[in-house]
């Protein structure tokens, strides 16, 4: 048994809980467009080809924003392909993902989705292949109510309302190698600048994320952010961050603290973010935009292969990539990806889980089959639905174990929210041990606690094997009420299973 203290005070608050923090992302890659949020003839599927299966269970999941087109697509993409008539739309090479792109689901495909789905749209421009006249074209077509060619093009196209985005992302991870496009820090920063100025000339009121590392481990991380912001500082609200998570040689204590790594990343984005605002005597702050991130196991299952495979089978539609199944394990990493992001919340403003449906997603289908919920889903599910309000300090005195990439961890990790008009305080918690079970004690400063409306932990089935994972046939792990809660004047006591993530909502009166 391990032991965690853990004291929340209403007087200590991070800040209010940026409802954008649980965001996804859809791109067009492997299967999570075609054949998963969007598939006509099948059984489920609306009048537009929506599958109807696949939006009950987005909407179950509960993101708050979506990213769209791409990722790694974006950089060839040209936005034009994909409104219009759909028989009228070129098929093209998208030498991204070695794909055969039809084109029959585009912009106007996604606003409509978008509705249905209750999501805000976070769109991406493609600043790998093109340029400033693009980005700012595309705005006019989505935002301008009428009256010029494009935003008249948009209506012809059936819109006569404008898409109203005002979320856009300045190209993608094109400090990568690999990206159609790449580009220098000095490129990007004067592109990205000039870029965003036309783009607010047409719209004003957006909102703009400059890229930034597509990962902490880039030789050009913490110059490249220097330098983008130090050309576009003025013209943009955000810089973005990526990273993906996965167990190494069977080390699974490191990778239960892989979230110490997203704290440290950032808080060095933050870091270098505020060192341009200082040297430049900027006034406004540059948020942070963790717009990918998730458990990805881009080394050692079979990423590679399955790439390999693609390319070697020759272009076709759609074709099954990373569509990594999630082990209970996972799940609890994704948990406390989830409590870094919020415990960061002052900064991070936005982040987007990689993916949504099908490509390392909470969400996987089968073509002309059903759909179902890895073990990932939960605690994106239940966060998105409880982190309301204000976002409160947590200071944690717990046992610690060793790991040997991120060093010392606490066993339980936690974020907290306080909704003040619902008078309820909500706790999200993780215990890292695969083998011991936690005693945790939460004093509640400032709040009397009343009672527990809601105490759910996500288990593995019976065994507590941390290799189990769900399956179309059975949902195998999934979240199963967490006996012996207490509540006194002081706070909560509970146990948590060894490899669990729990969330307990409890009523206070202040
Ligand atoms: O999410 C999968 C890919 O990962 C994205 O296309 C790219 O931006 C990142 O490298």
């Amino acid at each position: 048994m391990t032991r965690a203290r853990i004291t929340l005070d209403r007087d200590y608050t991070v800040g209010d809980v940026p409802r954008r923090l649980f965001g996804s992302f859809v791109e067009h890659m492997g299967r999570c467009v075609y054949t998963g949020i969007y598939e006509p003839g099948h059984p489920s599927a609306d009048a537009d080809g929506f599958r109807t299966d696949v939006l009950d269970l987005v909407r179950e999941l509960g993101p708050t924003v979506v990213r769209y087109p791409g990722g790694n697509f974006v950089s060839g993409y040209n936005w034009e392909d994909g409104v219009g008539p759909v028989e009228d739309r070129p098929r093209r090479l998208d030498g991204a993902w070695h794909t055969l792109e039809t084109n029959a689901f585009g912009l106007h495909e996604f606003m409509a989705w978008s509705k249905l789905a209750d999501v805000e749209v976070m769109q991406a421009i493609n600043l790998g292949t093109r340029g400033v006249d693009a980005a700012r074209e595309l705005v006019e077509y989505a935002n301008h109510p009428g009256g010029t060619y494009l935003s008249d093009l948009r209506r012809s196209n059936g819109a006569a309302e404008p898409f109203d985005i005002r979320l856009w992302c300045l190209g993608n991870e094109l400090d990568g190698q690999w990206q159609i496009g790449h580009k220098t820090p000095d490129e990007y920063g004067r592109l990205a600048k000039e870029a965003a100025k036309a783009m607010r000339y047409v719209d004003p009121t957006i909102e703009l994320v400059a890229v930034g590392s597509s990962n902490s481990g880039m030789a050009t991380f913490g110059e490249w952010e220097h330098t983008v912001l130090s050309h576009a500082y003025d013209e943009v609200d955000y810089i973005s961050m990526h990273a993906y998570y996965q167990e190494f040689d069977g080390d699974a204590a490191s990778f239960l603290a892989c979230a110490l790594d997203m704290d440290h990343f950032i808080e060095s984005v933050v870091a270098t973010a505020d060192a341009v605002r200082a040297r430049g005597r900027h006034s406004k702050r540059i948020n942070l935009s963790f717009d990918e991130w998730n458990v990805w196991y881009q080394s050692g299952r079979d990423t590679e292969d399955q790439l390999h495979r693609v390319q070697e089978s020759g272009w076709r539609e759609h074709p099954r990539l990373i569509e990594d199944e999630y082990t209970m394990t996972d799940a609890v990493v994704v948990g406390t990806l989830l409590n870094s992001l919020l415990r960061h919340g002052d900064r991070v403003k936005i982040a987007n889980q990689a993916q949504l449906v099908n490509v390392i997603a909470p969400i996987l289908t089968e073509e002309n089959g059903p759909a179902w919920r890895q073990a990932i889903f939960w605690p994106f599910a239940r966060m998105a639905a409880l982190a309301r309000g204000r976002i409160l300090s947590a200071r944690v005195a717990a046992d610690r174990i060793e790991t040997a990439r991120y060093g010392d961890a606490d066993v339980v990790d936690v974020s907290a929210t306080w909704d003040e008009e619902n008078s309820r305080v909500a706790l999200f918690l993780a215990n890292r041990s695969l083998d011991d079970a936690a005693e945790v004690e939460i004093a509640l400063h400032g709040f009397t606690p009343e009672h527990i409306v809601r105490a759910e932990v996500l288990e593995a089935p019976d065994d507590a094997d941390r290799n189990v994972s769900n399956t179309k046939d059975a949902e195998r792990v999934r979240l199963q009420p967490l006996r012996g809660v207490t509540v006194s004047d002081g706070g909560v006591a509970l146990r948590l299973p060894a490899l669990s993530w729990a969330v307990i909502e409890v009523d206070v009166a202040v």
